[in-house]
């Protein structure tokens, strides 16, 4: 449905936990950052239950997120399940990628229909220092499985931060140059402990790139679900892309609506505000009480968010990034 903007939402990310196996500097401020109850995460009947009233809203096209969805026993159940709903056409998953290659089998049996790894360095030292677990062996085999697989949409997202990989970002692009798998920048947006970084903006990103491999050509109409503007380079089978929410607020186009794992429906990353549906789905056996809350989250969703950091304290682990 639309918003009160126009904009026509039909994209949903919805966090399933914010257990993560990974502790990254980032999006996790200390090794002992606290967790929901089990309790209060939806179970996977509520969330199937949620995912029904999606299709007659216009929402057709789910992502799962974390925390880190894998960390959660039942995600590849819980995607086979959605991906069964009628008017439901796309289910995909954003993953650490730390626990992909023994999940591969089981998501390719749910059809899920992609699959984003998100990794921001390839140096196993930096990793250890970033995410706080020596684990990049085990991404590196997630890619790989990932790269085998019969998922048909597979990209890597990596977040570029002067501290960590500022020299690297040519080695990450490679990625993109053979094989089936693009590689998109994603800016550091100053969100939660997302504040204390030094991001590297869209702009100087490109420039360390074309500076290394040539000029690049955009790619024409739209790739993909997302915000993301994608570009060719000669050499590079898979094309590099960027989702720069600072350096150009695509807001105008934005798509989506967010679900966080304690069952919040929130229609932008950036407030604290959110409709909580889990009191609904706990204590309404009407799914008409349910569409009324996600049409009425839709309908105010804030026009952009702004434009320095977000008044709001959860971090990204809390929200799905
Ligand atoms: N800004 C942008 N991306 C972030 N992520 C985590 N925190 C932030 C932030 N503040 C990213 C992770 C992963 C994705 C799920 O969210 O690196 O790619
Ligand atoms: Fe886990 Fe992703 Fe946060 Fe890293 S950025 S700690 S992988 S949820």
């Amino acid at each position: 449905m639309k918003d009160k903007y126009g904009r026509n939402i039909d994209y949903i990310r919805i966090s399933v936990t914010d257990r993560c196996n990974l502790r990254c500097r980032y999006c996790i401020p200390d090794e002992q950052a606290p967790v929901l109850p089990k309790e209060q995460l939806l179970s996977f009947d509520e969330i199937v239950r949620f995912c029904r009233v999606l299709p007659e809203l216009g929402i057709h096209r789910v992502k799962l997120t974390g925390g880190e969805p894998l960390a959660r026993e039942d995600t590849p159940r819980l995607a086979a399940a959605i991906k069964k709903i009628d008017g439901i056409f796309q289910v995909t998953l954003t993953t650490n990628g730390t626990l992909l290659a023994e999940k591969i089998p089981a998501l390719e049996a749910a059809g899920v229909d992609g699959v984003n790894v998100s990794l921001d360095t390839l140096d196993e030292e930096r990793f250890r220092a970033l995410t706080r677990r020596p684990y990049l062996g085990r991404v590196k085999a997630g890619l790989e499985a990932l790269n085998a697989s019969s998922i048909p949409k597979i990209k890597l997202n990596c977040v570029p931060l002067e501290e960590i990989n500022g020299d690297e970002l040519e080695d990450i692009a490679l990625l993109a140059k053979e094989g089936r798998m693009p590689v998109r920048f994603i800016e550091m947006m100053p969100v939660g402990s997302g504040r204390e970084w030094t991001m590297i903006p869209e702009a100087a990103v490109k420039e360390r790139l074309v500076a290394a491999f040539g000029p690049m050509t955009p790619v024409e109409g739209r790739l993909g679900n997302g915000p993301a503007a994608y570009y060719r380079f000669p050499a590079f089978s898979n094309p590099v892309g960027f989702i720069s929410a600072m350096s150009h607020a695509f807001c105008e186009d934005c798509n989506r609506i967010r679900l966080t794992p304690d069952g919040f429906l929130r229609s932008c990353l950036f407030y604290g505000n959110g409709v909580d549906l889990k009191t609904i789905l706990r204590e309404e056996n009407d799914d008409r009480q349910l569409a009324r809350a996600v049409r009425q989250a839709i309908w105010e969703k804030p026009k952009r968010h702004p434009r320095g950091p977000a008044g709001e304290d959860r971090k990204m682990y809390q929200i799905g990034g």
